[in-house]
């Protein structure tokens, strides 16, 4: 019997050394050696697989590409220096001028500008549709559309998009669908099993969950990730073998991290929920979310991230981040250390005022980061802060 990804995560290992190590050692090395001119030959024409050089091959880096394979279902990935170069590889592995990408709406800022600044320049087109209506996205496609790219649930919004649908719709007219599974992680979600061909994540924020270094993967079916491959291996974006031990490590704790990250953030969520200084507030496993049905349908907990909007709008928002004790104010996400941010003013600064509206990132829209730190003192710091607001 195959063993069960979360048992893979933690048991995929590089092959041990003549050192006997138990824990798998840093490949900290640009090249590897070969014994003569033969190997050196055979594995250049890809005879073998023996490792080259670090920017397409290294160990430690195969092996946190396998554990996220093992639990994404996936057949094979490519692990990368950021989650922004995932996501670009993505796109520049598949689309090429006078192709067309539909995208939803809602999604990560710098995803946005590569999308809107960047790929045009190559010929790209693009088309944004509504994450809250997918019923929407058909009428979008056009002959020349190649992928679907989406994220769920959505940063900072926590839209959550069907994915058994667009799984379905892209199979229908034979497009490409591309994931960010970032905010879910592969062990409460794995957009494979609904029909995605690509997955990418940006490995800096949950899977690392302790704010330390930056990585990215994409993975999926062996012949899309063999392109990516050749994309990266001569454009460079490689994850750094030191990122690849350091994330690797954290893949063994993933799972029992994230039903923390979830459990607090639903304790939060609810005593949040009918606060007054606030409108609204969004958490995927409270009834109250309006795709709660399909949270529940395809993913296995609710995540750590929730967010809400301030009826102050932006003063309360500087208020509410200025008064807080024991969060902290800091651009990532996914650490172990509770974090708040106020995405109107950083992350999505660059969109503009309607394209902000459009994805429900109000004036007064606070993201919360839920941490590991006991529940009790996350919801006191935000309670006391609230009070100010
Ligand atoms: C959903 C999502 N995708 C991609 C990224 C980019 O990842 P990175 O900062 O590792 O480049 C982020 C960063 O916050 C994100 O939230």
């Amino acid at each position: 019997m195959p063993q069960h990804p979360i048992t893979q995560a933690i048991r995929i290992q590089t092959p041990r050394t003549d050192e006997m190590e138990h824990s798998s050692p840093l490949f900290l090395t640009s090249s590897f050696c070969f014994d003569n001119a033969e190997e050196m030959r055979a594995a250049f024409a890809d005879e073998t697989d023996d490792n080259i050089y670090s920017r397409f091959s290294n160990p430690g880096v195969q092996e946190f590409t396998d554990r996220m394979c093992a639990l994404e279902g996936a057949e094979a990935g490519f692990a990368t220096a950021s989650g922004m170069s995932a996501v670009f590889a993505s796109f520049m592995s598949f689309l090429k001028k006078g192709d067309h990408l539909i995208s939803c709406n809602a999604i990560f800022g710098s995803t946005h500008t590569i999308i809107t600044k960047y790929l045009p320049r190559f010929g790209i087109e693009y088309t944004y549709v509504p994450a809250g209506r997918p019923q929407e996205w058909e009428a979008a496609i056009r002959p020349n559309t190649k992928m679907i790219y989406l994220e769920s649930p959505t940063n900072p919004g926590l839209d959550i998009i069907d994915l058994e649908f667009a799984g379905k719709l892209a199979r229908k007219h034979a497009l490409l669908l591309n994931v960010d599974n970032c905010f879910a992680t592969p062990v409460n979600q794995r957009p494979i099993d609904f029909g995605a061909d690509l997955v990418v994540h940006s490995a800096t924020k949950w899977i690392d969950g302790q704010g330390r270094v930056l990585g990215g993967v994409v993975v999926g079916k062996k012949e899309l990730i063999h392109e990516l491959y050749l994309f990266c291996r001569s454009t460079g974006p490689s994850m750094s073998p030191f990122n690849a031990w350091v994330l690797s490590r954290s893949l063994e704790t993933l799972d029992v991290r994230m039903e923390r990250h979830s459990s607090n953030a639903l304790y939060i969520a609810q005593q949040l929920e009918n606060h007054p200084a606030i409108s609204w507030l969004r958490y995927p496993w409270l009834k109250s979310h309006p795709q709660h049905e399909i949270a529940r349908k395809q993913m296995k907990n609710g995540g750590g991230i929730i967010c809400f909007d301030l009826k102050g709008g932006v003063e309360s928002g500087r208020r509410f981040l200025n008064n807080l004790n024991m969060l902290s104010l800091t651009a990532n996400l996914g650490d172990t250390r509770s974090i708040a941010s106020h995405p109107a003013s950083t992350t999505h600064a660059k969109l503009t005022e309607e394209e902000r509206q459009a994805v429900n990132i109000t004036p007064g829209l606070i993201r919360i980061s839920v941490g590991l730190e006991h529940r009790d003192d996350i919801l006191s710091d935000i309670l006391q802060t609230l009070d100010k607001c």
